[in-house]
C-alpha cells in the first residue's frame, strides 16, 4: 500500500538527520572555507566588491533558483552553495579590504558559530540557555569591571549597536521618571543631546520612543568633530527653556564618519552637574579600552551610566555581537517590564539568568560563546594587540597620504578610520572608478561641504605595501578622470 503523502515528506527530512551525512558535509565545508581563505589571503581576487549591479545579481540568483529547482541535487543544499556565496560576497578577508566597520573575524570562530548554531539554545530564559546564560553573566561582569565601570557594573549582549543604544536610552528614560515609563508611557516631551556627527541610530532610538524631531538635539561640533563644550551648555539651556525634559547626553566614541572621540570627561562633568544620564555610543571605539596605547581617548568612559560596544567591529567577532554595559548593573532591568508567566517566575524579581528581562530580543543567539571563549583564554591581551594593529595600519595610511602632493588628510587617526581626499579629482567619481577597476574596496563620506574617501582598516593582514598600492591605484584611476 502506498504511504500517505505526509509520510513521504517525513522521509525527505529524515535523510538530513543522519550522522554520516553531517560528518561528510562538515568536512567538505571545512575544505571549501579553507580554500576560500587561501584565495582571500593570497590576494587572488580581481574585485573585493563584485562589480555587478544589484539587479544583475538578483537576476543571477533567480535564474539559478529556477534551474536548480527543476533539477535538484541530492543533499540538503547544493554542494557548491557555500562556494557560490563566498565567490559573490564582499571579500573582507582580502588584506586589501578597507571598507565599512565590520570585523574581519578570527577564522576559527566560524567553528564556534557552527557549534552554537547546532545547539541553538535560544537564551530568552535560563532554561533555554543553561550554558550560555551563566557564560554571558560571567563575562559581562568581568569586562564591565575591566572597563573601569566599578564593582556594581554589569551588562548584556545583544544583536547590534543600534539595539544596544536604544536599550540604554529606554533605561535612561525609566530612571528619569518616577512612575513606570514603560507601562504608563511618557506624556512629557523628552529629549537627548548628542553631537551633530553621531550615528543615525541614536536619532532612530529617540524616534522609536516617540520623541519626534524635537527629541534629538544635535549639539554642534568643533573642527575635530568633537562635541563642543559651550554648545552643549547652550543647547541644554535652550531645550529647557522650550519646556523639553532633557534626560540624557550621548557621547560618541568614536564617530562613524571620521573616527573622532568626544571629550568624555567634559560630558561626564556636565551630566553630573545637571543630573542627566550619560550614555556612550562606543559601538566602534570603546574597544580601544583593551589597548594601553589607545585607551586614552576613552578617559571619562568609566563615569558613564551606560556604554555600547560592538564586538563585531574592532574585536574580530562575527556580526552581530554587541555589549551594553551599565555602571549600575541594576539599571539594565529598567528598560523593559513584562508580565510573561509563560517565561518568568516573577515579573518583579531581577533574575539575571533570564536574559530577556534586559534585552529587546526574546530569542537571541548564543552570543556569549565567542566573547567568553576569547576573554577566558586571553583576557584583554588579544583584543589589545588586534586594536593596535588596526590603528597602526590606519596611521601608516595617514602618513602615506600626507607624503603625497595632491592629497589632503582630514586628521591623524585616533582609531582605525582614515578620511582623506584628492584635491585634483572628484572624490565620489574616484571611488566609483577605483571599485570598478579593483581590487580595492574603500568607502566615502561627506562633511564640510566635501566628499572624502574613507578607509576603515579592519583587516589585520593589511600591509604597508597594500596601502601604498591603494594610493598608486587611486592616482592611476584619477589620471583617467577629468581634473
Ligand atoms: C558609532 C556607531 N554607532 C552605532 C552603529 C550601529 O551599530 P550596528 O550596525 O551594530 O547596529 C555604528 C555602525 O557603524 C556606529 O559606527
Amino acid at each position: 500500500m502506498k504511504p500517505p503523502s505526509s509520510l513521504d515528506k517525513t522521509s525527505i527530512w529524515a535523510d538530513f538527520f543522519q550522522l554520516k551525512e553531517f560528518e561528510k558535509s562538515g568536512l567538505e565545508t571545512q575544505k571549501r572555507l579553507a580554500d576560500y581563505l587561501r584565495f582571500a589571503w593570497g590576494r587572488e581576487c580581481d574585485h573585493i566588491l563584485p562589480t555587478e549591479s544589484p539587479e544583475e545579481r538578483l537576476t543571477l540568483w533567480q535564474r539559478e533558483m529556477a534551474e536548480h529547482q527543476a533539477n535538484p541535487e541530492p543533499g540538503l543544499v547544493r554542494r557548491d552553495l557555500i562556494s557560490r556565496i563566498a565567490e559573490r560576497s564582499n571579500h573582507l578577508h582580502d588584506p586589501r579590504y578597507a571598507g565599512h566597520q565590520v570585523a574581519v573575524p578570527f577564522p576559527e570562530l566560524a567553528w564556534l558559530q557552527a557549534a552554537t548554531s547546532l545547539l541553538n539554545n535560544g537564551m530568552a530564559i535560563d532554561e533555554m540557555g543553561p550554558a550560555s546564560s551563566p557564560m554571558e553573566e560571567a563575562v559581562m561582569r568581568s569586562i564591565a569591571t575591566y572597563m573601569g565601570l566599578g564593582e556594581h557594573s554589569n551588562g548584556i549582549l545583544c544583536h547590534g549597536g543600534t539595539l544596544a543604544n536604544t536599550t540604554a536610552l529606554l533605561a535612561a528614560r525609566q530612571r528619569r521618571f518616577k512612575g513606570n515609563a514603560w507601562k504608563d508611557g511618557t506624556d512629557r516631551g523628552c529629549a537627548l543631546l548628542v553631537s551633530d556627527q553621531a550615528h543615525y541610530c541614536v536619532d532612530r532610538a529617540a524616534k522609536v520612543m516617540g520623541w519626534g524631531e524635537a527629541g534629538v538635539i544635535q549639539v554642534p561640533t568643533n573642527e575635530s568633530h568633537q562635541m563642543d563644550a559651550k554648545a552643549l551648555k547652550t543647547s541644554f539651556d535652550d531645550a529647557v527653556s522650550r519646556g523639553l525634559e532633557v534626560i540624557a547626553v550621548v557621547g560618541s566614541a568614536c564617530t562613524t564618519s571620521t573616527g573622532s572621540f568626544d571629550d568624555l570627561d567634559m560630558i561626564a562633568d556636565f551630566v553630573e552637574t545637571e543630573g542627566l544620564w550619560f550614555h556612550i555610543d562606543g559601538a566602534h571605539g570603546a574597544a580601544q579600552i583593551f589597548s594601553e596605547l589607545h585607551r586614552g581617548v576613552l578617559s571619562g568612559m568609566e563615569r558613564a551610566d551606560s556604554v555600547a560596544m560592538d564586538f563585531h567591529k574592532m574585536l574580530g567577532i562575527p556580526a552581530l555581537c554587541t555589549g551594553l554595559f551599565y555602571r549600575n548593573g541594576k539599571d539594565g532591568y529598567a528598560a523593559f517590564s513584562h508580565d510573561a508567566s509563560y517565561l518568568y517566575e516573577s515579573e518583579t524579581e531581577e533574575e539575571w539568568w533570564n536574559f530577556s528581562k534586559r534585552t529587546f530580543e526574546c530569542t537571541k543567539r548564543m552570543l556569549s560563546a565567542a566573547v567568553y571563549g576569547i576573554w577566558e583564554n586571553h583576557g584583554p591581551a588579544l583584543w589589545g594587540s588586534l586594536v593596535e594593529q588596526l590603528i597602526s595600519n590606519a596611521q601608516t595610511l595617514a602618513d602615506l597620504v600626507e607624503q603625497r602632493p595632491g592629497w589632503e588628510l582630514f586628521a591623524q587617526p585616533k582609531s582605525n578610520i582614515v578620511c582623506f581626499r584628492s584635491t585634483r579629482w572628484d572624490n565620489a567619481d574616484l571611488r566609483k572608478e577605483l571599485i570598478k577597476r579593483g581590487p580595492f574596496y574603500i568607502v566615502k563620506t561627506h562633511f564640510s561641504g566635501q566628499t572624502w574617501l574613507r578607509c576603515t582598516l579592519q583587516n589585520p593582514l593589511t600591509t604597508s605595501e597594500d596601502l601604498l598600492e591603494l594610493l598608486d591605484v587611486l592616482e592611476e584611476v584619477g589620471l583617467t578622470l577629468k581634473a
